[in-house]
This record gives C-alpha cells, sequence and structure tokens, in this order.
C-alpha cells in the first residue's frame, strides 16, 4: 500500500491534471460508510457522484458481479452473452421501450441518443442538417458532441469548434419550448427532467408539457438524459414518470451499473428500427461484468425502494427546509440540492471534516445518497449538514 503523500506526488506527476481532488484516500467501506486510509469514517451522501446507489460493497450486488467475472470477463460483440440481452429485456419490460444499446458511460450514451436522433431524422423525416435543442444549464458530458449539447458556455471553452447541430433554449419557458415549432430541421429535443450539474433543478410540469405539445405538432423526438437522475434516484424508475409522458430515446449510466462502467440508450421501436448492423457500435458495451452488476440493481429497485427513497426525500427537506443558514432546498427523490448562505465549497470541507460526504453542484450542496441509507445513517448526515449550514450564521 502506498503513503498518502506518494499517492498524491504520483498523481501529481503521472496523473492528467483534470481533477482538483480531496485530501482523502478512500480504501473500502460497507454500504452507506466509507472508509478513509486514515481509518476515518465517513457517511456517504455523494455514492460517487450518484453511482453506487446500493452503496459500498453491497454483497448482493458483490456476489452477481464475482460470480460473471469467474465464468467469462469479456467477449466482443461478435458473440452473444446473457447478461446483456437479460439486462435489456428487464429495462425494456420495466419502461416499455423497444430496444436498448450498451455502452460504458453517460457521455457515450447521449452520443448514441444523438446518433438515434440524426438517423431518424434523416431516413424517417429527410432531413439533411438536423438541428438538436438542449436546454441553458444542462450538462450532457464531455465528448466533444455532449459538450456542444451541454448548455453551459463554461465547458466549451478552448474546445473550439465543438459539433455543429445544436441550440439551447431556456428551461422552464414553455414560449421558448413552443418557438422551437418554426424550425425546420429539429430533429430531437434532450433534456434532464432535473437538472444535476446545472443546480438539482427540476423541470416545470408546464414546460415538459409544452415539449410534449412541440413533439405532436413537429414530429421532433423527445430525449431524456437520465444519467444522473434515472434508475431509481428520483423516486420513480426514470424520472420522466413524474411528469406522465413516455419520451422516445433515454440514456441512463452512473447508478445503472451500480459502480461499474455502463451506459444504456434506450428506445422505441420506431425509432430503433432506423439502425442496422454497423450503425454504431462499442468493443466494452454490454459487458458481461457490468451487465451481470446492472441486472442485480435494476431487478432490486421495486416498489418498496422506490417509496422508502421518497420516504427519505420527504425527511431531508423537512429537515433542512428552514434550518439555520438554508436558503433553499431543490430536487426530487435522493437528490437534493441545497442553497446554503455559506458557500458550498466550505460547506464541503466543513462536512467531510465532520464525517460526511457531499457534493456541489453550481452554487449548492448536493446530496446523491445511496438509496438504500440507513435511517440512523441518513439522521447523523442531517445533524453534520445543519450544524455546518449554520456555523456562524447568527
Ligand atoms: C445528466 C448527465 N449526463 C451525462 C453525464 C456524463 O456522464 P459520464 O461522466 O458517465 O460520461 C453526466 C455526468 O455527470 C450527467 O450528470
Amino acid at each position: 500500500m502506498l503513503e498518502k503523500n506518494d499517492i498524491k506526488s504520483l498523481d501529481r506527476q503521472f496523473v492528467l491534471p483534470t481533477y482538483a481532488r480531496f485530501d482523502a484516500e478512500l480504501v473500502g467501506g460497507k454500504g452507506s460508510e466509507l472508509v478513509g486510509a486514515d481509518g476515518k469514517k465517513y457517511i456517504d451522501m455523494g455514492s460517487g457522484i450518484g453511482v453506487n446507489i446500493f452503496g459500498a460493497a453491497d454483497p448482493e450486488w458483490v456476489s452477481a458481479v464475482t460470480a460473471q467475472l469467474g465464468r467469462l470477463q469479456h467477449s466482443s460483440n461478435l458473440y452473444y452473452t446473457s447478461p446483456g440481452v437479460l439486462l435489456a429485456k428487464l429495462l425494456c419490460e420495466k419502461t416499455g421501450f423497444g430496444k436498448v444499446f450498451f455502452s460504458n458511460s453517460g457521455a457515450e450514451a447521449n452520443e448514441c441518443a444523438v446518433k438515434a436522433a440524426r438517423k431518424y431524422a434523416a431516413e424517417k423525416r429527410n432531413i439533411a442538417s438536423p438541428v438538436i435543442a438542449t436546454l441553458s444549464g444542462s450538462f450532457h458530458g464531455r465528448t466533444l458532441t455532449t459538450l456542444a449539447a451541454t448548455g453551459q458556455d463554461k465547458f466549451h471553452k478552448d474546445f473550439q469548434p465543438l459539433t455543429p447541430g445544436f441550440i439551447h433554449i431556456a428551461p422552464n419557458d414553455p414560449e421558448a419550448a413552443a418557438s422551437l415549432e418554426k424550425i425546420p430541421d429539429l430533429a430531437a429535443v434532450m433534456f434532464e427532467c432535473v437538472q444535476g450539474e446545472g443546480g438539482v433543478i427540476p423541470l416545470e410540469k408546464d414546460f415538459v408539457a409544452a415539449l410534449v405539445r412541440l413533439r405532436e405538432k413537429t414530429g421532433c423526438l423527445l430525449i431524456c438524459d437520465e444519467v444522473q437522475c434515472g434508475n431509481g434516484r428520483t423516486g420513480t424508475l426514470y424520472a420522466y414518470e413524474h411528469f406522465g409522458f413516455m419520451p422516445d430515446v433515454v440514456s441512463t449510466a452512473k447508478g445503472l451499473g451500480g459502480g461499474l462502467p455502463i451506459g444504456a440508450t434506450m428506445m422505441t421501436d420506431e425509432v430503433a428500427s432506423v439502425f442496422s448492423p454497423g450503425d454504431h457500435g462499442s468493443t466494452f458495451g454490454a459487458n458481461p461484468v457490468c451487465c451481470a452488476g446492472a441486472l442485480n440493481v435494476i431487478s432490486r429497485i421495486d416498489g418498496a425502494l422506490l417509496k422508502s427513497v421518497r420516504e427519505k426525500s420527504s425527511k431531508i427537506f423537512s429537515a433542512l427546509s428552514g434550518a439555520r443558514g438554508v436558503k433553499s432546498v431543490s430536487g426530487m427523490g435522493l437528490m437534493i440540492g441545497v442553497e446554503t448562505e455559506r458557500k458550498a465549497s466550505d460547506m464541503l470541507k466543513d462536512c467531510m471534516e465532520g464525517g460526511v460526504l457531499c457534493l456541489t453542484a453550481k452554487t449548492k450542496l448536493r446530496l446523491l445518497p445511496p438509496l438504500n441509507i440507513p435511517d440512523a445513517l441518513l439522521d447523523r448526515a442531517l445533524g453534520v449538514i445543519i450544524d455546518c449550514c449554520g456555523r456562524g450564521i447568527c
């Protein structure tokens, strides 16, 4: 085992400096508790940015993954393997979609969604130069196409030229949604039902209804980016269910794998009909180990778990709303943004010192705990967070 200072110096010397890391090394954990190399215990209110939805080293998930690992770790998509088809079947049965494409990350799941929208526009609507609208404040990934889709200029700087064909409109502005009708080459609108990196902001029902009317009038596709808000995170299997409509395409990742890299793009049979062998692919896509883990995750997101996500959410909302130093609480389910009087970065540091790992989203503190965090740990974490929010505030 390396000493922390050695890890830090090797990281500085050999790893591309794209991450600002905290001064802690995590070495293990059990459920919603993580352990640092110095033996310090942390309550996990971030789940590795919404990934470890059943916490660390969940025994059921570990045994599903290790059983597959002991059989066959990889085969390529030249051959059939059962975990991928079983996962695709389960996702389709639970959502009503017709087909699934597997990749390795959220950005790649969105790349597939964009390719689906472009191919559908070309083949079914004879559109040569398709336009995809996304929302200001959105986040869709770090590849050049998903950066172009991301409605935040700060991510675009120095990476021009990005993939063309994207425009951005204001979220929660039904008139802006209706005005898209004037764009003849509109292929799709892509959006997060709850913007995550943009500040944990749920879309308003009127705005989503305006997008659904736009689809009826123009034939454009509606793509939901459920990379962060999907897989039970908001108290339904996918967040679009709160809004009473069926998207044409849904991308997801993060919590789907429970800790292993997997992305999925689900689509209707109508959209899927434009794809043939060779149109898209991924060497690691549908990797049997990742799919075995995801199969375990998706099969455990049932009514009882979703009910308890909603109950834990109410507990967090009522504990934090009106607490000293808290300006507002936003979000849905266990995807929560807390606007604090103190700077979010200071809050994060103090919470960590107090043994609670949180995240930030823009100027807010962001909470994405494991979906099965025990109430006793959640209460303790909320105690620390509330104490940090009120620190130094009269
Ligand atoms: C909504 C959304 N879409 C896409 C992504 C990109 O996912 P990945 O980092 O797995 O490529 C993220 C990551 O934070 C996200 O929150």
